[in-house]
């Protein structure tokens, strides 16, 4: 008894077709820019101009967004996260920006944004305090914060858990998604809520985060290190049922930002970072310096190949299929048009590992597919029984776009002796970008 692909493939997308947070954003992963682990709570604007939490430095990231080939790739979120704000409410009670540090004030910032073609993300938290010690959303203050952020045009919120307790938060994280909906404004809510209680049912309801969420910190921050990374995917690997029931157009897990481009990982650790969150169907917030990055990380956050992977229209998260004792693991996530996604990853330390199978080992029907290389850009055709090897680098991955047999797409092609189908159907030649 072998469970095929179309049999994954139908029960995969039983699972995506339960409600989702109908504000109409989000229905592929967002993708944009978070200051968060990059720059954190840096306010020393007098010593450090560059880096410290200000206007400028969402200036500077919108151009380069804009002007460096990123915008056009999806990515176009320019989120704020915590610091931003003065100590003090207004008289009126409503939060407000730091002005030494945001003298034109977050409305101003939102309309910069606009103009380039880019959205806004802004930060708060369900509690007394935000986690760096700046006012918090208390259940009272939910409609007037909702309104506030909609009022200055902001396109995403973030809301944060510390300083409240399980109690406030399973009344405010709700409230704050019906609030951000009577705004009128559609506004992407990301909520921290499930990374407060462990990520894991029965304390995280799941088919409630979908209804009220567009996405959510299931698991703790990532940190500019390997370590952190590999952690972080064995977390969301080890619960891949409960993730990938989780998650679907509109409603996503977050496994937090992409450190690509940062100090704490290699190249091969950078592509592992892109593949795998590209087989998660997460969100891709990079938080980098896109001014001083180099252009082999670039290349990596622009690869439009695992790009689309990552945002194929169906939704559906990828899982592990394969972990080898020898250190070897295989990813999966079906795609649109009987495509697929295949990633090779090693844990091991030694050199690079020549891993050894076949097409239909991994459980793919009988017929002749097409392989694209994501990070080679090289093709092959390969037969579901015909063995194969892939050299994948320790801490590294290979990973590969898998069109659906060239068998179906040839006969439909001849069918009635004329051509049927649009181009894209045409002997799978080029493997489909959705850009
Ligand atoms: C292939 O399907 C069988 C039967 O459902 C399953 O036991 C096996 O784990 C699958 N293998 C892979 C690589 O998915
Ligand atoms: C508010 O919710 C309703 C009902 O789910 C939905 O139709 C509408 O588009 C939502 N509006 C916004 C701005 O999110
Ligand atoms: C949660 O906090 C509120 C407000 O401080 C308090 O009234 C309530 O007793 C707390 N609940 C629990 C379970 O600690
Ligand atoms: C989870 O949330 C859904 C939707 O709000 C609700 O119908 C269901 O009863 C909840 N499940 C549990 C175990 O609380
Ligand atoms: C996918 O494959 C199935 C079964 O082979 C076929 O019926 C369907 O039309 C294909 N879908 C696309 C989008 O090519």
């Amino acid at each position: 008894m072998r469970m095929h692909l179309a049999v994954l493939l139908f029960v995969a997308l039983l699972s995506v077709a339960t409600f989702a947070l109908d504000n109409g954003v989000m229905r592929v992963p967002p993708m944009g820019w978070l200051a968060w682990e990059r720059f954190r709570c840096d306010i020393d604007c007098e010593h450090d101009p560059k880096n410290c939490i200000s206007e400028n430095l969402f200036i500077d990231m919108a151009d380069r967004l804009a002007e460096d080939g990123w915008r056009e790739l999806g990515y176009v979120y320019v989120n704020i996260d915590d610091c931003w704000s003065s100590m003090k409410r207004d008289d009126k009670g409503r939060l407000q920006a730091d002005p030494k540090r945001f003298p034109g004030g977050i409305h101003k910032l939102s309309r910069y944004l606009h103009d380039r073609g880019l959205k806004l993300g802004i930060y708060g938290d369900m509690g007394t305090h935000t986690c760096g010690g700046y006012p918090g959303t208390t259940l009272d203050k939910i409609d007037l914060d909702a309104q506030t952020f909609a009022d200055w045009e902001v396109d995403m919120f973030k809301f944060d858990g510390c300083y409240s307790n399980a109690t406030e938060q399973a009344l405010g994280y709700p409230l704050m998604s019906k609030a951000l909906n009577a705004t009128g404004r559609p506004i992407g809510y990301s909520c921290s809520w499930p990374a407060y209680h462990g990520g894991l049912p029965p304390k995280v309801n799941y088919t409630q985060l979908g209804e009220i969420c567009n996405l959510w910190r299931n698991y703790g921050d990532i940190q500019d290190s390997w370590d952190s990374v590999l952690n972080i995917i064995n977390w969301f690997f080890e619960n891949q049922e409960v993730m990938i029931s989780a998650a679907g157009p509109g409603k996503w897990n977050d496994p937090d930002m992409l450190i690509v481009g940062d100090f704490g990982l290699s190249m091969d650790q950078s592509r592992s970072q892109m593949a795998l969150w590209a087989i998660m169907a997460a969100p891709l917030f990079m938080s980098n310096d896109l001014r001083t990055i180099s252009s082999k990380a670039r290349t990596i956050l622009q690869n439009k190949m695992a790009i689309s992977i990552n945002q194929d229209p169906m939704g559906i998260q990828g899982r592990r299929i394969v972990k080898e004792k020898i250190g070897i693991d295989v990813f999966w996530r079906p795609l649109s048009n009987n495509a697929s996604a295949l990633v090779f990853f090693s844990r091991r330390n030694d050199m690079p590992y020549r891993y050894q199978t076949t097409l239909s080992k991994l459980n793919y029907t009988t017929g002749t597919y097409k392989i694209y290389d994501v990070f080679t850009d090289k093709t092959m055709i390969l037969k579901d029984s015909t063995g194969f090897v892939v050299s994948v680098n320790p801490t590294g991955v290979v990973m590969w776009y898998v069109s659906a047999p060239a068998t179906r797409n040839l006969r439909q092609f001849h069918k009635g002796g004329r051509l049927r189908g649009s181009a894209h159907d045409d002997e799978n030649a080029n493997p489909r970008v959705f850009l």
